[in-house]
């Protein structure tokens, strides 16, 4: 599971991750009004980095609030998350300092 992928950081970890033979699958958090834009967004993102994925059915984008419970993700997707995800790669980050982050 990765965060912040629509930044800079983020998106070179992705095309990393999903160009390895041994990353089945990378689930990706991050701000957005939904899941098909939160997938459109990190999209963009490695897009404007010129960044080609291997392989975009590896992909798994889901709109996320780090506050909420669950992560703001549904009872079903949260417990997917749960018994798929091995390692988690956080990576999303203000870069305002003076405010609070989760
Ligand atoms: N870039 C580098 O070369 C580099 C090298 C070493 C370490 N770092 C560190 O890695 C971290 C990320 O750097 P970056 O260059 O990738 O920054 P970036 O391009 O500005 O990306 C920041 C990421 O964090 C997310 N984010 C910011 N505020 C958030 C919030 N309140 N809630 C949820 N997500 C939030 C952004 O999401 P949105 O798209 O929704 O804003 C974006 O995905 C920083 O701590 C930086 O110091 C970066």
């Amino acid at each position: 599971m990765l965060t912040g992928a629509t930044g800079s950081l983020g998106a070179h970890i992705l095309y990393q991750l999903v160009g390895s033979p041994k990353v089945r699958k990378v689930v990706c958090l991050s701000r957005a009004s939904s899941h098909a834009d939160s997938l459109d967004r990190i999209l963009d993102s490695l897009k404007i980095r010129r960044l080609v994925l291997a392989d975009e059915s590896k992909l798994v984008s889901y709109s996320s609030n780090a506050n909420t419970a669950n992560l703001g993700l549904s009872e079903e997707e949260y417990a997917s998350i749960e018994e798929e995800v091995t390692d988690v790669i956080h990576v999303s980050s203000s870069l305002i300092y003076s405010s609070t982050f989760a």
